[in-house]
C-alpha cells in the first residue's frame, strides 16, 4: 500500500502494479506478460526482490530457510531474466539491474545463504551481459552496503532485540562515511543504469556502500 500511494505522486505516468511471488516461475511469467500487454515493450528490469533469511552459523542454519533464500534471491532473479530478456531481444534494446549486495562480493558472518545467493546474482549478471550484449541489452548488478530500509532495521533487531538503535549506531561507525546509506542514494545509481544514458557499462557489480567494501582489518 505504501508503494501504491507513493506511485500516485506521478499522475501523468501510466503505471500498472502486478503482485508476484518471484520464487514462483508462473507468477514471474505473468508479470512480464502483463507488462507487455500494458506497454508493448519492456525497456528496463529492476530485479530487486530479496530476503535476508535468519542469522545463524553454517552448521546451525535451518535448511528450509536456506532453500527459501535461494528460491527468492537466486531463482527469482533468474526467472526475471528468463522471461524479460526475450522481450528485450525483440526490441534489440534493454537495461537490466539485478540487486546483489556487498554480501555478493564478500562473506558476511552468519548469513551463508544470503551470501551464496548474492554471489550468484553477480555471476548471473556477468553471464547475461556476455550472452545478450549483442542484442543491445546491458546487464549490471548493484551491491548496496547497509541502506536504511525495513530489511536492515529488522537485521539490527536480530543483532540487539532490546536496543536496535545502538546496534545501528555501532554498525555505522565501521563505514568510512560513519553513516548508513539512504534508499535515494541507491535509486540514483539504478536510474542511470536503467536509462539510455548508460551506453557501455555492462556485466559489472557496482558497490554502493560509502567505500566500506574496501576495508581490510580494523579501521
Ligand atoms: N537494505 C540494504 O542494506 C541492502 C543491502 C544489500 C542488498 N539489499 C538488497 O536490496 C533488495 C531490497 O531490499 P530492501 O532492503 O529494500 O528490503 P525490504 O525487506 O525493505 O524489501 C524487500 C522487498 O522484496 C519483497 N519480496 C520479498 N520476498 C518476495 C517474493 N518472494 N516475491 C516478491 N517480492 C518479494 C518484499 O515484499 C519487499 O518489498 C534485496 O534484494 C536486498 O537483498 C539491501
Amino acid at each position: 500500500m505504501r508503494n501504491q500511494k507513493s506511485l500516485k505522486k506521478f499522475p501523468d505516468v501510466k503505471i500498472i502494479t502486478v503482485v508476484a511471488d518471484v520464487s514462483n516461475e508462473d507468477a514471474v511469467k505473468n508479470y512480464v506478460d502483463e507488462a507487455v500487454k500494458a506497454f508493448g515493450r519492456i525497456d528496463g528490469l529492476y530485479n530487486n526482490a530479496g530476503i535476508e533469511g535468519k542469522q545463524a552459523s553454517i552448521t546451525e542454519y535451518d535448511v528450509d530457510i536456506f532453500k527459501k533464500v535461494i528460491d527468492i534471491n537466486l531463482m527469482g532473479v533468474y526467472y526475471g531474466l528468463r522471461y524479460v530478456i526475450p522481450v528485450m531481444q525483440k526490441q534489440q534494446f534493454g537495461r537490466i539491474v539485478n540487486v546483489a549486495s556487498v554480501g555478493g562480493i564478500r562473506g558476511v558472518l552468519n548469513q551463508m545463504p544470503y551470501v551464496a545467493s548474492k554471489h550468484a546474482v553477480s555471476g548471473m549478471t556477468k553471464n547475461a551481459a556476455l550472452e545478450y550484449g549483442k542484442d543491445g541489452i546491458l546487464t549490471n548488478a548493484i551491491a548496496p552496503g547497509a541502506i536504511l530500509t525495513p530489511m536492515v532495521a529488522a537485521a539490527f533487531k536480530q543483532v540487539n532485540p532490546d536496543d536496535p538503535k545502538t546496534a545501528e549506531t555501532e554498525y555505522a561507525q565501521r563505514n568510512p562515511t560513519k553513516r548508513l546509506g539512504q534508499p535515494h542514494e541507491v535509486a540514483k545509481v539504478v536510474a542511470f543504469l536503467l536509462s539510455e544514458e548508460n551506453g557501455y557499462v555492462s556485466g559489472q557489480t557496482i558497490a554502493i556502500d560509502g567505500g566500506e567494501s574496501n576495508i581490510y582489518g580494523n579501521s
